[in-house]
């Protein structure tokens, strides 16, 4: 983990801006501090792309109230910026997480809406344009991330004009007629507005923007229909499919460490014929309880034996104040010990449950250890861990079992679809995984890894940013 840090130099040509910085600011029972890899999928993509353009990354260190002046971490230039905690509470916890989090996820849990949470957020979102517009160039390029600064872009353009700004956004952008219940929905399309780009995972999303902001927002059709007309100003749209560093995961995935390691986790886990696994935050969205609902039945119609096949759940601890979160653990933690209940030995358990966060060699290790890989969101923006099991898979061994919701299922056609709300049907492909013919898993493995290798997190960096029109890396013009 970085430690050191020097003030970074002045103003930056090329900013990232995020509501977290990739590393996250940790106070230790004893009074220290320490900085630790920030959780999620957003981070594990953008690092490595902006530590090969030695940009800057503004965001917030993790901590309500933390006063952290501008440090140089890891060789990455960081800006934070500093929420109170009631703005934890009320924008990000609230309007990012109670409001937005669940509207756009399909609504699978029943967002909130509030006005005070909305004011958080318009006040939170202008603090961070103050700051980048502090921090860059003139006539620098400034990418904005995600759903926590929609009305980043707009603010930030009035601030400074000669900017370049493009913004992308990881999550789902919903079908229109959910995203009209947003009390505040016509400022949230000016907020995007104001980008020159405004990218998304598919083009169904990039289509329902598009429509937005015709609609609701006084734009114009454009030239053609990857972009919109405000203000006399072009606004480019587009589907830009996010993706992972294929090749450093697939030569980590190769070290004679972890491959001793994925070793050594299945004698831990008692040398079972199947090991099944599942990655995720742990979050709602990602249909953990579906997964073990799958299993359990299959144990309990006797199709699948818990003597010779364990599941394995690695969760990220995530937002544990938003009170969906927390049903939701509970939820998950009472499946796991009613299955363990009927069904684990002593020193055996079913399913193995830990509520943690691994080093990246471990997990790759667990990814190279796992038969079968469930990825069972009900809706996903991409899902990067569907992309990382693919990279760890050097050997084309292993099943993917992989949601139809998750932005990822276009692009991993091979992999055994679900529809995650079907109980059946994930079963079905559960047990079709744990039984799959080596020839045919290999075939489907040597697709998946032809797509994961060929199109990883700089190609989708650059794609974008070409779109943007930004010189690319390295380039002196
Ligand atoms: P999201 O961004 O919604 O969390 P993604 O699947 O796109 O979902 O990204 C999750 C990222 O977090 C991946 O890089 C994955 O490896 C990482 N991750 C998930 N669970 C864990 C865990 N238990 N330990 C370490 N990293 C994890
Ligand atoms: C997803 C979101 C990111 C977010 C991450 C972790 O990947 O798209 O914006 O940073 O989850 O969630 P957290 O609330 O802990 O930042």
């Amino acid at each position: 983990m970085p430690s050191g840090s020097t003030t970074p130099d002045s103003e930056a040509e090329f900013v990232v801006v995020a509501n977290r910085l990739p590393v996250d600011l940790e106070k230790l029972p004893d009074g220290t501090e320490r900085w630790k890899r920030s959780p999620g999928g957003l981070v594990t993509a953008l690092e490595p792309m902006l530590r090969s353009r030695e940009g800057a990354w503004v965001g917030w260190p993790g901590l309500a109230d933390a006063d952290v002046a501008p440090l140089v971490e890891d060789g990455l230039h960081l800006y934070p910026v500093r929420l109170s905690a009631e703005e934890v509470e009320n924008y990000y916890e609230g309007f990012s997480n109670g409001t937005l989090w669940p509207l756009y996820h399909d609504v699978v849990a029943p967002p909130a809406f509030h006005r005070h949470w909305w004011q958080a957020y318009v006040r939170v979102n202008q603090r961070f344009a103050q700051v980048v517009a502090d921090v860059a160039a003139e006539g620098a390029t400034v990418w904005v991330q995600d759903y926590q600064l929609q009305l980043m872009p707009a603010a930030l353009r009035k601030l400074r004009p000669d900017l370049r700004i493009g913004f992308f956004l990881h999550i789902p952008f919903p079908p229109t007629e959910l995203f009209m219940q947003l009390p505040w929905r016509t400022r949230i399309v000016e907020g995007l507005l104001g980008a020159d780009l405004v990218g998304f995972h598919t083009p169904g999303g990039a289509r329902n923007f598009r429509w937005l902001a015709t609609r609701i927002a006084g734009a114009t059709a454009g030239h053609g229909r990857n972009e919109v007309v405000v203000g006399g100003r072009t606004v480019k749209l587009g589907a830009f499919p996010i993706s992972i560093d294929s090749a450093a995961l697939d030569k980590l995935s190769r070290t004679p460490e972890v491959l001793e390691r994925a070793k050594e986790i299945r004698s831990d886990l008692g040398d079972p014929e199947r090991v099944i696994l599942g990655v995720d935050r742990l979050d709602y969205t990602k249909g953990i309880d579906v997964r073990l609902r799958a299993f359990e039945e299959l144990l309990v119609e006797g199709r699948v034996s818990a003597d010779d096949t364990v599941m394995v759940q690695l969760a990220t601890p995530s937002r544990e104040r938003v009170e969906h979160y927390q049903k939701m653990r509970n939820d998950i933690e009472q499946s796991v010990g009613r299955i363990n209940g009927e069904y684990a030995r002593v020193g055996h358990p079913a399913v193995h449950y830990l509520h943690q966060s691994l080093p990246r060699d471990e997990l790759a290790a667990f990814f190279v250890a796992a038969d079968v890989m469930l990825v069972t969101p009900l809706r996903d923006g991409m899902n990067l861990v569907a992309k990382e099991y693919v990279a760890c898979r050097h050997d084309e061994g292993g099943a993917l079992v992989l949601s139809e919701f998750a932005g990822a299922a276009y692009e991993l056609k091979d992999a055994l679809l679900v529809n995650p709300h079907d109980t059946d049907g994930v079963k079905n492909a559960l047990y079709a995984a744990l039984k799959l013919a080596p020839e045919e898993g290999r075939r489907r493995m040597r697709a998946l890894r032809r797509q994961v290798l060929g199109h990883d997190v700089d190609r989708w960096a650059r794609s974008f940013l070409d779109a943007l029109g930004l010189p690319p890396a390295g380039s002196t013009s």
